[in-house]
């Protein structure tokens, strides 16, 4: 049975590092209510003109470049963001440019929060399936250039990067399980209402401040822990394991205390929980990728473990995976 295994990974995070200090000058919060009620100290700041798809780019050369794969020989790309370059063309297209890989056709995939986690499990079936053997898959945001940086509920809590993960096919360890989920019917608690072709851009639209991201942080606080929860209980009911048996859970990092009360329902200890979420903040699909890479490069990832992933954001979407590590 034919399965896919990650081969290479890699992240980029800009240079410029935005402090709760310097959010202090901007807007009326504090170091102590930033760092007690999220868990995050610093994040970074992605340069002027450089978007998602730079990014991308600089974390994908280093996940080919471990993975001893030409960008030549991708057949599929898919970038995870809700922050593209443009509308259209995709980010996904724009990184093939910049990488070189004109035998792989590319698509973006608007998963918020879960869009790795999103575009792992698509990579994973066309892989599968057998339509594809080399797969690149990145999650890249720029939160920065959707962020009221006049509100403090929302624009202390976010950061830019990117991750990159190589797939391959193989018919030994690899992924074993993934469940995704999505509830369209709570789309405002997370949105950026303005500029699409519901709301097109105008000069309302600006005065309105409708072109940035608004959040009913306290309501996406208690689901986010109960669907984490359920998500990864449910993806590793799929691949007949239990929650003893997880290595390492790479959650989204989107609070500490989210992560926190994750793992406690979970039963997983903190030494097995993934958390970086104080040097970058939430990174949206950029968090998981960031984190997988960091864990792999940390050494907290070793040949046989079993490693779960757990992201949940805006849309409502949710997915985990289960990965036995190559
Ligand atoms: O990535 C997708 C998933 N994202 C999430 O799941 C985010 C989930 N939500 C959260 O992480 C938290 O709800 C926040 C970090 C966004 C907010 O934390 P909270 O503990 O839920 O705070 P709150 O919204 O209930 O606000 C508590 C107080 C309020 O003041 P009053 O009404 O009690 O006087 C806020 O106005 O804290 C105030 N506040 C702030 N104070 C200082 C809100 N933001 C700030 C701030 N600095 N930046």
């Amino acid at each position: 049975m034919k399965s896919a295994k990650i081969v290479g990974l890699g992240k980029y995070l800009p240079a410029k590092r935005l402090t709760n200090k310097d959010l202090e000058q901007m807007v009326d919060t504090s170091d102590e209510w930033i760092k007690a009620r999220t868990g995050i100290k610093e994040r970074r700041i992605c340069s002027k003109g450089k978007g998602s798809s730079y990014m991308a780019y600089k974390a994908s050369e280093i996940a080919l470049e471990r993975a001893g794969i030409k960008p030549k020989d991708l057949d599929l790309i898919i970038v995870a963001t809700i922050t593209p370059d443009t509308q259209f063309p995709s980010t996904a297209c724009y990184l093939q440019d910049y990488l070189k890989a004109p035998n792989a056709c590319c698509f973006d995939i608007s998963a918020a929060c879960a869009g790795f986690v999103y575009g792992l499990t698509t990579a994973w079936q066309f892989i599968k399936g057998g339509l594809y053997k080399k797969v690149l898959v990145v999650g890249s945001e720029t939160l920065s250039a959707i962020t009221d940086w006049q509100d403090r509920s929302t624009c202390v809590l976010f950061g830019d990067g990117a991750g990159a993960a190589v797939l391959v096919d193989t018919k030994k360890e690899g992924f074993m399980s993934s469940y995704l989920g999505s509830d369209g019917s709570q789309a405002d608690i997370l949105i950026l209402p303005g500029g699409g072709s519901r709301q097109p851009a105008s000069y309302e639209t600006i005065d309105k401040r409708l072109h940035y991201m608004h959040m009913k942080g306290n309501e996406l606080f208690r689901i986010a822990v109960r669907i984490m929860v359920q998500a990864a209980k449910k993806s590793l009911s799929q691949a007949k394991l239990k929650t003893s048996d997880v290595s390492l859970l790479i959650p989204h990092q989107a609070n500490e205390r989210i992560i926190n009360a994750v793992a406690k329902r979970l039963d997983i200890p903190l030494e097995r929980v993934y958390v970086n979420i104080s040097r970058y903040g939430n990174m949206s699909s950029a968090s998981s990728a960031v984190a997988l890479c960091e864990a792999h490069e940390d050494g907290l990832i070793k040949k046989d473990n079993i490693v779960v992933l757990d992201a949940f954001g805006g849309g409502l979407v949710w997915g985990s995976c289960v990965v036995k590590w190559a």
